[in-house]
């Protein structure tokens, strides 16, 4: 663990460094803090020097670190703090492809949701799952994201919809964070659908998750953040409140899946709640967005989602321009968006959006890490931070967005141990 690891001559280096604590929101959201030439240290798994390549080599003779480095020759390449990709449905057992065939045929989502599929069928199936079968495939899901380049993901529960089958969810995530080299943040979402016991007695399951649920949830430590589906024929605005102030009263940080299908309110609620972020947006309201910008909730946009929903993306120009600081996230999830690419989402951010490559860089980093509460940690390539560090194959940022849909990974780093060569 205490490996000193050296990298050297990156044609650019993105610190992402800031002097504010706060998440980049409008035009800051462009500062990449790019060094030319630059080089970085870490050592016992913590960033320990970054600048450029003739501070290191004064650095290292200062510091008498010569012997027992491992060098890494970045020259040609760009190097960015570990993405983070900070809202997934990572932990789940199945898959759901005869839902695209239903919507090519002109199903929505929505529609596929009311007749019992969608996200229920994923529930029977994860409800049937082992714990190990259900760490198998998502620790596969991890390892996809890991050669993305993505160091750190929130995964959400919401699959189990009964006590035993939620906790087992938390569980398996508890222990992929544990085992896996990518950092789980676990987020409490038994609020993701009303389950077939419950069909027509929504607040009976309310009752359960705020009754026994939560309370075992908190016990046993196995979440940071309570989230819920709120949404038109899922959960209302007054019982999204409901379900986030019983979280908050265990210690679980809100988030809220706002606004994905109808402009629902949900970005009021999540301003009105000061929530850590509201996710999705795409139906958000010039309000909602306001309300948002006044509160500092972060807007965790979803374009793969909209991609593969076949829908419109979030208005995040309007968004950044209004103020709002804003984060990147896959979604992976069975039916939504079944994909472990962050590259691909922050291509669509670009291209679908209208996101600058910079703003791009910034939600899927030093953004993201405050919106799983981590940016003490993570999310910049600063002295005394975790060293997860990503070298692309690019010799600049600008390639990311331009040489879409491939995977430009050449190295990652976490905790200062090289992960993907
Ligand atoms: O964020 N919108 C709700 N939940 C997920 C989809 C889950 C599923 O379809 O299985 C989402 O898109
Ligand atoms: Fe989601």
């Amino acid at each position: 663990m205490n490996q000193i690891v050296y990298i050297k001559h990156a044609t650019q280096l993105l610190s992402l460094s800031s002097q504010s604590k706060e998440p980049r929101s409008g035009p800051s959201m462009n500062d990449l803090g790019l060094i030319e030439n630059g080089s970085l240290v870490a050592e016992g798994g913590v960033i320990t020097f970054v600048g450029t390549d003739e501070e290191a080599v004064q650095y290292l003779d200062q510091h008498g670190k010569k012997e027992d480095i491992l060098t890494i020759d970045a020259s040609g390449k760009l190097v960015t703090p570990g993405l983070i990709d900070p809202h997934t449905h990572l932990v789940y057992a199945g898959s759901r492809e005869n839902e695209l065939e239903m919507r090519l045929k002109g199903a929505t989502y929505i529609e596929i949701h009311k007749q019992g599929g969608g996200i229920l069928s994923t529930t029977t199936e994860t409800r049937k799952a082992s714990e190990k079968t259900l760490f198998d495939q998502s620790a596969k899901r991890l390892d996809q994201f890991l050669k993305h380049g993505v160091t750190t993901v929130e995964a959400k529960s919401g699959y189990g919809l009964n006590v035993d089958d939620e906790l087992k969810q938390l569980r398996v995530a508890k222990q992929l964070n544990e085992r896996h080299p990518v950092d789980v943040v676990s987020t409490f979402m038994g609020a993701h659908a009303v389950p077939v016991e419950y069909k027509g007695d929504s607040e009976g399951y309310i009752d359960l998750l705020i009754q026994e649920l939560l309370p075992r949830v908190a016990e046993e430590k196995l979440a940071e953040f309570c989230d819920v589906f709120c949404e038109d024929g899922v959960f209302t605005l007054e019982q999204s409140e409901k379900i986030l102030n019983a979280g908050i009263k265990f210690g679980l940080k809100p988030k809220i899946h706002a606004d994905e299908i109808e402009a629902f309110g949900g970005a009021e609620l999540a301003a009105k709640l000061e929530a850590v972020s509201a996710d999705h947006l795409l139906k958000a309201s010039d309000q909602g967005i306001q309300d948002m910008a006044n509160k500092e909730v972060i807007a965790t946009l979803l374009p793969g989602t909209a991609f593969f929903l076949m829908t419109t993306p979030a208005r995040a120009r309007k968004m950044i321009d209004s103020g709002l600081a804003v984060a990147l996230a896959t979604d992976c999830n069975p039916g939504s968006s079944p994909t472990e690419s962050l590259l691909l989402v922050m291509n669509l951010a670009c291209l679908t959006m209208g996101m600058t490559p910079e703003e791009v860089i910034t939600a899927c980093t030093i953004n993201a890490a405050h919106a799983v509460d981590k940016a003490d940690t993570i999310g910049s390539l600063e002295v005394g931070k975790q060293a997860d560090v990503v070298i692309f194959d690019a010799k600049n940022y600008q390639i990311l967005q331009y040489n879409y849909g491939v995977n430009l990974v050449h190295t990652v780093i976490k905790k200062g141990q090289v992960v993907v060569q």
